[in-house]
């Protein structure tokens, strides 16, 4: 093991950020095995991921025999059957009327995507984002990222015309305290307003961005009421709403999508991550008369929409379909919040929150949280941080996890959590 991180730290470079330098040999289920035979439950996803766990037979199936058939055309050459049934598939699961798919390979490239779909066809260069937001790595998709600001460090001039207004966080509000998630849900649309009285004005906006549920920025849902106002704020000054699903799609939240728990529709999502089963694959995703006013030829990609990531994505949403797991995910959800009720009056645990199976333990400061995830590792359950200071510990299970196995994971971290420090340092 020493001997692979020392080859790793050699020809991999530092700017790879790293939780832990466990190598992987192999993943069963909900389980990983490293290759000194040590099991440890995934409680990742490999980042909201592997959706129905590692090597699921189905889906395993599919891309073996996908790859043994047709492993690369290029969908600007010619079509194949994998990548049209996955749209289709799609289409019936989709927010009303969001019907059309563009497949790229990753989140930060359906995002690009969105943008560039969203300029063209409105005629508009604007776009408003929501602090704390993480859309991605690449040049566009990384303007539109705020949940730390090192994403942006050293890289100079990123998009023009970018406009970032408050997300409604209530533990990280300019509101003081006392206030509830609606005083800061309200205080954040009158912000909104604001920037669009004194900032950008409102027919330049192409488009307005946003996670539904705060993903990286720390698993926090805004309040209903507030993702209705941008529908109608969206509607009425001609801008699309955009929702990024990259980490909430594919029956996380205890609905396919975000958007369907929320009730509301946006005019376009974007889709990665559990998308593809494990396999790279992400989605720009709207109505099909939106898609046939971007013009051919103005955007493409040569491996985007791959045969193999579309027949494991594919089998991947027959297994969610067939297995019942997006109506499994808010019991999920609620065992682990269960379990973790243990830690309410814990002195540095400042909130334990959930949306579906997102989940999440919000403690005063990282070293917590970190002290917390290492104690749990030790005792092979894998968590991984997200958050402005990766404060938060999140829980992601495959959606097909054993119970038991879930279970006896969240104990473990609870046990984990017990043993840090009381006292924060001063
Ligand atoms: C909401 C959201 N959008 C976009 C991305 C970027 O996805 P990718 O890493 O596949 O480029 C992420 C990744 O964490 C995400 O959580």
């Amino acid at each position: 093991m020493a001997d692979f991180e020392a080859r790793a730290r050699k020809v991999l470079p530092p700017v790879l950020g790293h939780y832990t330098w466990l190598q992987i040999d192999r993943g069963e289920g909900s389980w990983l095995v490293t290759s000194d035979g040590r099991r440890v439950l995934d409680l990742t996803c490999g980042i909201a991921v592997t959706v129905v766990g590692h090597a699921h037979p189905r889906v395993v199936k599919a891309v073996t025999e996908q790859a043994a058939r047709l492993m690369h055309i290029s969908t600007g050459v010619a079509k194949y059957e994998s990548s049209v049934a996955l749209a289709e598939m799609l289409a019936t699961v989709t927010p009303r009327g969001l019907d059309t798919a563009f497949f790229g390979n990753s989140g930060a490239e359906a995002v690009e995507g969105a943008i560039k779909l969203a300029r063209q066809t409105t005629g508009r260069e604007a776009i408003i984002a929501f602090r704390g937001g993480f859309h991605g790595r690449t040049v566009g998709a990384a303007t539109l990222t705020t949940s730390k600001a090192q994403y942006r460090r050293g890289y100079g001039a990123l998009l023009p015309e970018v406009y970032v207004a408050p997300y409604p966080y209530a533990l990280a509000c300019a509101l003081p305290d006392p206030h509830d998630a609606e005083a800061c849900a309200e205080h954040c649309y009158a912000e909104l307003e604001a920037m669009l009285e004194h900032e950008v004005p409102p027919e330049h906006v192409a488009a307005i961005f946003v996670e539904p549920v705060l993903g990286e920025g720390g698993y926090v849902a805004a309040p209903a009421s507030f993702i209705s106002r941008l529908r109608e704020l969206a509607t009425k000054i001609g801008a699309l709403l955009v929702f990024d699903e990259v980490q909430t799609g594919m029956g996380r939240t205890g609905a396919w999508f975000a958007a369907q728990k929320f009730g509301v529709t946006p005019d376009v999502m974007t889709l990665a991550k559990a998308l593809g089963g494990g396999m790279p694959l992400g989605a720009v995703v709207s109505t099909r008369e939106r898609m046939e006013r971007w013009r051919t030829g103005t955007h493409g990609s040569t491996f985007g929409g791959n045969p193999v990531s579309c027949a494991s994505g594919l089998a991947t949403m027959q297994v969610i379909r067939d297995d019942g797991l997006v109506g499994r995910a808010d019991t999920l959800g609620a065992l682990m919040v269960e379990e973790l009720a243990a830690l309410r009056s814990h002195p540095r645990v400042r909130e334990i929150r959930r949306f579906g199976a997102m989940v999440a333990v919000e403690f005063d400061e990282k070293s917590a949280a970190k002290a917390a995830i290492a104690a749990a590792l030790e005792k092979d359950v894998l968590l991984i941080t997200c958050g402005f200071h990766d404060q938060v510990v999140r829980f992601i299970p495959a959606l097909n996890i054993r119970e038991d196995d879930l279970r006896k994971g969240v104990r473990v971290f609870v046990e984990a959590a017990r043993a840090v420090q009381i006292a924060a340092p001063a």
